[in-house]
């Protein structure tokens, strides 16, 4: 693939199933740009077999990327070194390689802590969430409030009631409780960590059975729009925020660790028409 003055063009892919509907192409192509890199960024539909082998051969082949739903903790075996945040949660998002090394990262972490921190921006005490899903993102999710001390517990629902006491499990924290029925709880944050509203217009629970009404909903999915659960909130007086706030952070990291440097300063917000 060629794109700069004749020169190969170093490839990034986002790998997945599905990936049509990533935004990730257009936020790293837009800093590519800015930065002025001889590289491209692809979306790339993977099955669960074909993940680690096109993670490895982009890599080491001098590029780099992501990997999404439903593959992150599936490509661990793949990678030659991870990072803390990797090991803790047992999923990665983004790859590349360094001295011959295919090295992994979890950049949903700091991601998510980073929406986190400007949703709640003047709260003093750290609130009690409830936490939807029990996948990848979860994990990060889990991660990102524990290790930080960012809430002071954590309820946590899946739709797999198993998966939810698996990953409880994973961790080993007594601030984390599991939940088979949402009704009648009072969290002050419900976070979405599951699929639902990916495609169509489910939602993964009904905000109207809550005890109370949450101070905020933080919602990873994004799509074209609003998503089904931000559409909810909103209607409920909710103050929401959709997964696109989060996917330009983890970005803004990913950047960062392949190219050593942050991308041009508020390019990848600007391209998804944010801030
Ligand atoms: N904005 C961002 O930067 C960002 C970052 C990471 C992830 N995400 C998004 O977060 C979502 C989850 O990603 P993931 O990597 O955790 O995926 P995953 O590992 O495949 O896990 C999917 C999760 O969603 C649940 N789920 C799927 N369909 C559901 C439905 N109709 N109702 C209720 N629960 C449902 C699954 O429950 P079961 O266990 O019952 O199957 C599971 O907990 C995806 O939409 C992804 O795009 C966004």
């Amino acid at each position: 693939m060629k794109r700069k003055g004749g020169a190969a063009a170093a490839t990034y892919a986002v790998l997945g199933d599905p990936v049509a509907h990533s935004l990730s192409p257009r936020i790293h192509n837009a800093a590519f740009l800015a930065a002025g890199l001889n590289a491209l960024y692809v979306a790339r539909q993977v099955s669960a077999e074909e993940c680690g082998p096109a993670l490895r051969e982009l890599a080491l082949g001098g590029g780099g990327g992501n990997v999404t739903v439903p593959h992150k903790e599936r490509v661990l075996p793949f990678l030659d070194r991870r990072s803390a945040a990797v090991s803790a949660t047992g999923a990665c998002n983004t790859f590349w390689a360094r001295d011959g090394e295919v090295w992994g990262d979890n950049t949903d972490v700091e991601g998510f802590q980073g929406t986190w921190d400007s949703c709640l921006a003047g709260q003093r005490e750290p609130p009690e969430a409830l936490v939807l899903g029990a996948g990848g993102a979860a994990r990060a999710v889990l991660f990102a409030l524990l290790d930080s001390n960012r809430a002071s517990r954590i309820l946590l629902w899946n739709r797999t009631p198993e998966r939810a006491s698996a990953l409880a499990r994973h961790f080993g924290d007594d601030r984390v409780s599991t939940v088979v029925d949402c009704a009648g709880l009072t969290p002050a944050i419900v976070v979405n960590a599951t699929s639902a509203g990916l495609h169509g217009r489910r939602t993964p629970i009904d905000l109207a059975t809550l005890g109370r009404v949450p101070r905020r909903v933080i919602d990873l999915v994004y799509g074209h729009g609003p998503t089904p659960l931000c559409r909810e909130a909103r209607g409920l007086g909710i103050s929401a925020v959709d997964g696109r706030e989060m996917l330009v952070r983890q970005a803004e990291v990913a950047y960062a660790r392949w190219f050593g440097m942050p991308p041009p300063r508020g390019v990848m917000a600007r391209a998804l028409d944010l801030r």
